[in-house]
């Protein structure tokens, strides 16, 4: 037999996704306007034999009608503490309102036509396959209902294919 330790997931910081509380920016383009938001949840899997990442993005979020438009969508991970106001203002500000990503003092770039923010240290490209809003009923811990989602405006699972990383 061999010997396991546990681990406390705080300790884990490898790969895009850290259980350290992070954010990146959730990116996605609308006919000519590219919008972005904060997030903090989301992961990298294996589904469908595919490469994915998930992100969960509420209802009521701008960057949602984003990612029903183009169907693709970045994740930029930018330095935390270096852009911190940035990160904290496009996670507080809708897109309905201004061109958040201008007001931030961030720039847009492109890779095969998505939109991504050109001062991060690592982006992922992505294309979704799948999303479903989450529903009340599907909650095993109904904690989580009443903690989450007191006023309704359920996040929706994006799932996508990662279609490219890029690394600064
Ligand atoms: C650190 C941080 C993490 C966030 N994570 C998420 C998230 O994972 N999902 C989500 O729907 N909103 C999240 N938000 C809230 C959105 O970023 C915020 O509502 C934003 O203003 C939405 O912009 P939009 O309306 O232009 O899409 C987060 C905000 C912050 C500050």
């Amino acid at each position: 037999m061999h010997v396991f330790q546990p681990v406390d997931p705080i300790d884990v910081d490898e790969g895009a996704f850290s259980f350290n509380g992070g954010s990146m920016l959730i990116t996605a383009a609308k006919g000519d306007k590219v919008n972005s938001m904060t997030a903090s949840w989301g992961g990298v899997g294996y589904i469908w034999n595919k490469r994915v990442v998930f992100i969960f993005v509420r209802d009521s979020r701008y960057t949602r009608e984003f990612l029903e438009d183009s169907k693709e969508f970045s994740l930029s991970f930018l330095n935390q503490k270096e852009f911190r106001g940035a990160l904290k203002y496009l996670g507080a500000v809708s897109g309905r309102n201004e061109d958040k990503i201008a007001n931030a003092r961030l720039n847009v770039n492109y890779d095969d036509g998505i939109p991504f923010i050109d001062e991060a240290g690592a982006v992922v490209t992505a294309k979704v396959l799948f999303r479903q809003e989450f529903e009340e009923n599907g909650f095993i811990d109904n904690s989580l209902v009443s903690e989450f989602y007191k006023n309704g405006d359920y996040h929706y699972m994006y799932v996508g294919e990662i279609n490219k990383i890029l690394v600064r």
